[in-house]
């Protein structure tokens, strides 16, 4: 068969009304760089956002809160190994600040998000949560402190946490192997993300694109997972080397696979939330717009204090490190209406489980 735009479109067409493709066809469409078509598969993942979302575009406050991290993960700037990161970790009062700012500045999700970091025990994070909860009732509390065991997952949980995310990084175990140490197993950060799912979290998982060894094969996997997984969220963005990494010397990944990624994600769940991130941003100075005109619904300025943004680099060149939270704001809504899009500050919940009123 000619493989012309009527073909690409035929197959976008068919993933828009069932979710599915089989592997061959997932791969034409990640393959394939027609212009035309790539746009097609843009316009019905914002039809399909639109339909369940509208123009809205969700605003999540993050608070990177510490770059301690235990772990050693291949591609990571603040990897263990990595003796070149000046190490810091906020107080518990910082953090609370740093939401009662947020609050102020409108947000109504936090998401603390930070290298796995043995100081914050479980006890802490309670408390911490607790806190949160407890001054701003309102809010969302959204936790990416990596791997822990189901116990810890529950206590948070029972404190008030209400979303996690933990990406799987790549759906192929010899692929995770590949970019991981062997102290970390493909088969834990799969049962984390099961507990997570047990527990009652909303759940994100998601893929860096592009890493070193992925495949296409492994892309597909990925969409495979989460068609199996049915995440609330979904966080995709392009691998960035880090100069002190043992990566440091691998290619970026493309911010193009990574626009199609958002869009068939998009396809195949369609009331997933799905963030334009900060590597997207990074990697293409217009990456956030053309994240959020692939079909993405979220973006998450850094509400952490400025002098600490510098030291949470997992990768080269990252953006919106000098400025303060009230100019990213800013500036993230002015892209965002550029566009054609809205930011909102509500909890902007998955829409399957807003409470009923
Ligand atoms: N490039 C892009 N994304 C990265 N992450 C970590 N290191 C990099 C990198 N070098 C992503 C991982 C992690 C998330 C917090 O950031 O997917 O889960
Ligand atoms: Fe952070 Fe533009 S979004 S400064």
């Amino acid at each position: 068969m000619n493989k012309d735009f009527t073909y690409y479109k035929e197959l976008t067409d068919k993933l828009e009304s069932t979710g599915d493709l089989t592997d061959a066809e997932f791969e034409e469409l990640l393959t394939m760089d027609d212009p035309a078509a790539c746009e097609y598969l843009a316009e019905r993942a914002r039809y399909v956002r639109e339909k369940v979302y509208g123009k809205a575009v969700y605003l999540r406050g993050l608070i990177e809160f510490t770059n301690y991290c235990k772990n050693n993960c291949y591609y990571c700037g603040i990897r263990c190994g990595n003796k070149n990161v000046e190490r810091y970790r906020l107080s518990e009062e910082q953090i609370i600040s740093a939401c009662d700012m947020g609050y102020e500045l409108g947000f109504r999700t936090f998401v603390l998000q930070g290298g796995e970091d043995m100081f914050f025990t479980d006890e802490v994070m309670v408390r911490l949560i607790k806190t949160i909860k407890g001054k701003h009732p309102d809010c969302a509390v959204t936790l990416s402190i990596g791997e822990r065991d189901k116990e810890s997952y529950r206590k948070m949980r029972e404190a008030g946490a209400d979303r996690y995310l933990l990406r799987h990084e790549t759906a192929d175990k010899e692929h995770y192997e590949f970019i991981h140490p062997k102290e970390l197993s493909f088969e834990h950060r799969m049962q984390c993300l099961r507990d997570l799912k047990d527990l009652g979290y909303q759940v994100g998982c998601g893929m860096m694109i592009g890493s070193p060894g992925q495949k296409i094969e492994h892309l597909i996997k990925d969409l495979r997972f989460l068609q199996e997984f049915q995440p609330e969220m979904v966080g995709v963005g392009p691998f960035i080397p880090h100069h002190d990494t043992p990566f440091r010397d691998e290619k970026a990944g493309s911010v193009d696979i990574t626009l199609k990624i958002l869009s068939i994600v998009r396809l195949i769940l369609p009331e997933v939330l799905l963030p334009a991130t900060t590597a997207l941003g990074t990697a293409d100075a217009k990456g956030r717009e053309k994240g959020i005109l692939a079909g993405a619904n979220v973006v998450m300025p850094n509400l952490s204090p400025t002098d600490v943004r510098e030291k949470y680099l997992l990768y080269d060149n990252k953006i919106c490190t000098g400025d303060e939270a009230a100019e990213c704001i800013r500036c993230m809504s002015l892209r965002v209406s550029k566009v054609g899009y809205e930011v909102v500050q509500s909890r902007g919940d998955h829409i399957n489980t807003i409470p009923s009123c």
